[in-house]
Formats: C-alpha cells, sequence, structure tokens
C-alpha cells in the first residue's frame, strides 16, 4: 500500500479506496435553500429564511464567504418557490450602486462591491418540491458534473473568520474522497442530529466507521453530530438519482452517504469552532448576539445593551438582592 508523508514527515498508509492523487480540485459548492422554514413561521411566509439578517447581512451570505475564503469559485444555489430574492442578493444593483457613488457613500459602496460574485461565478436551479435535503442536493447535478463538490447548509453559521470548510478543504487535499464535518452535542441530545462513528485519526480528521440520522436514545455512535458542512464525490448523484425516500418520507443526504461508503472513503473532521443554528428562532437569536459581539464596532455598545436588559428582565426580588 502506497503512503503519504504528513506536515511533520509521518507517514501514514494511504485510505483504503482514496482517489489516485492529484485529486480533482474543489472548485464548486452547492447551497440547498429551498426548504419551507416551517420552524420560522410567520417570518418566512413571504422571506426565504436565508434572507433573514444577523446583525447587517442576510444568513446565505455568511455562507457564501465560509466558501470563498476556502478557495470555492463557484456558488450553485438549489433554491424554490419565493426564493428569487437570494438571486437578487447576489446580483449588481446598478441604481444602488450609482446612487452611493452619487452620495459620497464609498464605503459602503465598497462593502457592496467586496461581496459581490464575479459574473458567471453564480448559478440558479430550482428543486419543484421539497422533498428533502437529498433530492434539493441532486437538482444540482448537471451543473456539478463530474467533479467533487462542497455542501453547505445555510442555517448553520459560524462566526467570521472561523469558517469550517477551509480545514475541511486542507484535509480533502491530502485524503481525497468524501469529507463530513462534525462537532460535539450533549450526548442526551444525539438523537436530534445525524450522528458519525469516530475511527483512527488520519491528518487533522478522522476515519469515518459510519453515519446514523437521528439516532434511538442510546443507540448512537458517539457524540460528534453532522453540522452541515460535506465534501462530496459526484458519485453520490448516482444513488440520490433513486430517488430513495428515508426519515420523514423525504429524499436523505445521509442515506445515500451511507450507501456511497460502502464503495468510497469517508474522513470526518471535528469542527472546534461554534456554530449557530439559523433555523430555529433561539439559534438565531444567539446567533445575532454572538455576531454582535464580535463586531469591534459594535461590541461595547451591545454588551452594555445586553447588561441593561438583563437587570430588566431579572425578577424585582433578584434586582434588590
Ligand atoms: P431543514 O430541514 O433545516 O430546512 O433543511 P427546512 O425544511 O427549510 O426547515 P423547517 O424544518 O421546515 O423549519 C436543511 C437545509 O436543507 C434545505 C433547507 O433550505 C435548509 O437550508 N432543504 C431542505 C432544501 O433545500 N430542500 C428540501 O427539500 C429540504
Amino acid at each position: 500500500m502506497p503512503a503519504y508523508p504528513s506536515n511533520n514527515g509521518v507517514l501514514f498508509p494511504a485510505p483504503l479506496q482514496a482517489k489516485p492523487f492529484p485529486m480533482k480540485k474543489l472548485r464548486k459548492a452547492v447551497f440547498p435553500v429551498a426548504g419551507l422554514g416551517t420552524r420560522f413561521l410567520p417570518a418566512t411566509k413571504a422571506i426565504p429564511k436565508e434572507m433573514l439578517t444577523v446583525v447587517d447581512r442576510p444568513v446565505i451570505q455568511y455562507v457564501v464567504d465560509e466558501a470563498r475564503e476556502a478557495g470555492i469559485e463557484h456558488f450553485i444555489f438549489v433554491t424554490g418557490r419565493n426564493k428569487a430574492v437570494i438571486e437578487d442578493h447576489f446580483d449588481i444593483q446598478f441604481e444602488l450602486n450609482h446612487t452611493l457613488a452619487q452620495r459620497g457613500k464609498d464605503d459602503q459602496l465598497a462593502r457592496l462591491q467586496q461581496l459581490q460574485p464575479q459574473a458567471g461565478q453564480t448559478s440558479f436551479t430550482r428543486q419543484q418540491e421539497p422533498l428533502g435535503l437529498g433530492h434539493a442536493v441532486w437538482c444540482a447535478r448537471d451543473l456539478v458534473g463530474d467533479e467533487p463538490f462542497a455542501v453547505l447548509l445555510p442555517d448553520m453559521i459560524t462566526l467570521p473568520g472561523k469558517g469550517c470548510m477551509k480545514d475541511m478543504v486542507a484535509l480533502y487535499e491530502k485524503t481525497g474522497d468524501n469529507i463530513i464535518a462534525v462537532e460535539e452535542c450533549d450526548p442526551a441530545e444525539t438523537q436530534k442530529y445525524g450522528i458519525v462513528g469516530k475511527g483512527d485519526d488520519v491528518f487533522n480528521g478522522f476515519k469515518l466507521t459510519g453515519m446514523v440520522e437521528k439516532p434511538k436514545a442510546g443507540t448512537a455512535p458517539s457524540n460528534l453530530y453532522i453540522n452541515g458542512r460535506y465534501i462530496l464525490q459526484p458519485e453520490v448523484f448516482g444513488l440520490l438519482s433513486r430517488q430513495e425516500r428515508g426519515a420523514g418520507n423525504e429524499i436523505q443526504l445521509t442515506d445515500a452517504m451511507q450507501k456511497l461508503m460502502k464503495e468510497q472513503s469517508f474522513f470526518g473532521y471535528h469542527y472546534r469552532g461554534r456554530t449557530f443554528d439559523c433555523g430555529s428562532p433561539e439559534g438565531f437569536v444567539e446567533a445575532n448576539v454572538a455576531f454582535a459581539l464580535q463586531r469591534s464596532d459594535l461590541n461595547s455598545d451591545m454588551a452594555d445593551v445586553i447588561d441593561g436588559l438583563l437587570a430588566e428582565a431579572r425578577p424585582a426580588d433578584k434586582r434588590r438582592a
């Protein structure tokens, strides 16, 4: 079996059935944004949940920025009805840019331009019915083609500069094949998540021994949950094209990945940063507070505001004590 040197010169055996090196460069990312966002109704009745703002930018912008920082060159959005505003967000607004320039609002204009994808860097396709995450990813098959691709769930955002995808790409460039990012959850809550089994450490990740969607209490192989970041090989599309229904009668990405595991290697990347689940009101509010506290221009004001609000919210007897 061939061996590959690690950063510190130690030789690791090549992972079983890894793609021949050098593997194809990761250039494309898929953003499934066709879900109904029912946990966020009524806010999401007319506005996509991906366009709800955390501090001063929509949730989807953070995820696209994370992908761009990781070297992704093409951004593929799987949208649905009522989601056209996402396409507008990533387009140039000529009138707005012109007005900002005329009014001398150069900082705001520069900020918009910095976030603007280049012409031809975005693609949009529609998932006509929300049949599940696996089905949404499958809708991107022609846009992805025969190359590896990333999937980033826009609900899950990481603090700026601490993105998970960049480290996943670094792992992928050593191992090839498929990478899934995981984080630790409370062992009592594993039944809420997709949970992975952990094998031997490999480079800055580990070999994945299995995965299970929402395991019954007491049956989870670990407390490492899939946090919404994936690097996958295009062979997953063939498995998704079977359109087999899984949990919740939806076409599940986890089911297709489980089948792909029989043919290709999967590696886990243990992300040590913090992910906020903006698909739920609690996670979204928490993200707004955390992101505001991280911003140097808002930090001190926000800390005072939060202290004041906490003091007001405390019961009167506790306040006196
Ligand atoms: P979620 O299950 O968190 O999103 O899917 P949802 O269905 O919109 O949310 P709730 O449960 O009704 O509140 C994770 C991601 O997968 C996308 C969602 O848009 C979200 O980004 N998704 C899910 C699709 O694109 N299509 C689907 O059929 C399902």
